[in-house]
């Protein structure tokens, strides 16, 4: 793999360098090509990922312990069922443990007579919670083995839905798709340290183009920028990669985790579903252009386990890339967009982020020397 060929001159400078003017949204032409790329992305996936097998051929992963978020439905379920018929341990973190538990029956069902039972389990994980968040995290990391891939894929993008807040008061989309994943890749790195060489593997998507995060006004209430869930989609996949660009500088080398952020492609899944009718509809009726769910898991497996990923993520690090690893839909390295190389900004989504999941600002810093941190939202569950 090589690197991604640079689309932007912008900061490769710490956070100390005097701050440019802050910028309050998107330019226009950043907009714009964010809707190209969008609209070539939905006409030429299919083409662009004509290389590859569907399903993605994997190797044996029977010494691979995963977490994957969102495991119900969509790419997370395609990603959770082929990561256990490979052979990896597989933890399904999902808030509808009645239906992860459905599915691990269908599948063993399924697999009866083609080798050893799969390893899956169920642990439960509302991330519109960050209590529960810790929580997992905290019964994860007291069985003291090791985790080598975290899959942050749930998500949601409420489509034409009112702005809505998670009891944490924060706007969802940004709690569902940053803020909780953040926390979750934290907590837990207490197990991928042990399970070192590790990954952390985000599930973004190339909407992020279009995204803007204004640190000042996470929740989109300042009345700044008018709320629509396509603002707060994109929002929350942009501050996303830039918390994850701050993550993997903060990483030393030694601690042996790669962080990737992948996009799927545009894909047939549950995600649309709060669409009107009729546009559902339509989005079935264009199957060429869509990937199926086993399309769409490409990816995020591919992120998961090539051999390569952790040396790609090392030669960022040594070129002191701006942003992580970005793996687009056809597998191959790609760059974000111009935005997420402002390295101002995202130190300020870092700083903002560890604010808003009542994390202390050294937390990556202290868990890396072995010392144990506090969040917030945890200190209410043991109050409890
Ligand atoms: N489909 C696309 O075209 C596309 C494109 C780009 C990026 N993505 C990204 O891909 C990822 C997977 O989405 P998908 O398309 O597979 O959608 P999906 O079929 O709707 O699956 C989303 C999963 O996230 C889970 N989830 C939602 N809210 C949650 C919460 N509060 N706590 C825990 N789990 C929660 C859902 O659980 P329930 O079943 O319980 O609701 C479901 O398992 C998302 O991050 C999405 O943004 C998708």
């Amino acid at each position: 793999m090589t690197s991604p060929s640079s689309s932007s001159s912008d900061t490769d400078a710490p956070a100390s360098v005097p701050a440019k003017v802050k910028k309050e949204a998107l330019g226009w032409m950043e907009w714009i090509r964010g809707w190209l790329y969008l609209a070539y992305e939905m006409l030429f996936q299919r083409i662009m990922a004509s290389h590859l097998q569907n399903p993605l051929p994997l190797p044996p992963l029977d010494d691979v312990t995963c977490v994957i978020t969102g495991s119900t439905s969509g790419i997370g379920r395609e990603t959770a069922r082929q990561m256990a018929q490979a052979g990896a341990h597989v933890v399904m973190a999902v808030r509808n443990t009645k239906a992860a538990h459905e599915l691990i029956r269908k599948w063993q069902d399924e697999w009866s007579g083609m080798g050893l039972p799969l390893n899956i389990e169920v642990m439960e994980l509302d991330l519109l919670s960050l209590e529960s968040v810790v929580k997992f995290s905290e019964a994860w990391n007291a069985r003291l083995g090791p985790l080598h891939v975290l899959i942050n894929n749930a998500g949601i993008f409420s489509i034409g839905e009112p702005q809505k807040f998670s009891k944490d008061g924060y706007e969802e989309h940004m709690q569902v798709n940053h803020l909780a994943p953040a926390l979750l890749s934290v907590l837990l790195l207490p197990s991928l340290i042990r399970g070192s060489p590790s990954r952390i593997v985000n599930v973004n998507s190339i909407m992020h183009q279009v995204g803007f995060v204004d640190t000042e006004d996470m929740n989109v209430t300042s009345g700044k920028r008018k709320f629509t869930s396509l603002v707060g989609y994109s929002s929350s996949k942009l501050a996303q990669v830039m918390f994850s660009s701050i993550l993997h500088k903060k990483l030393p080398a030694e601690a042996g985790i790669s962080v990737i952020c992948v996009s799927p492609g545009i894909v047939q899944t549950n995600v649309a579903r709060d669409l009107p009718k009729i546009v559902q509809t339509g989005y079935r009726l264009i199957p060429y252009f869509i990937f199926n769910a086993e399309e769409g898991s490409r990816s995020s497996l591919f992120a998961a386990t090539d051999p390569q990923i952790p040396e790609y993520c090392e030669l960022l690090k040594t070129d002191e890339w701006p942003v992580s690893a970005f793996i687009s839909q056809d597998c191959r390295p790609t760059n974000p967009s111009e935005e997420a190389h402002n390295l101002e900004t995202s130190y300020r989504v870092w700083e903002k982020t560890l604010q808003m999941v009542g994390l202390p600002s050294d937390a990556v810093e202290k868990l890396l020397e072995g010392e144990d941190i506090s969040c917030k939202f945890g200190a209410q569950q043991h109050q409890d």
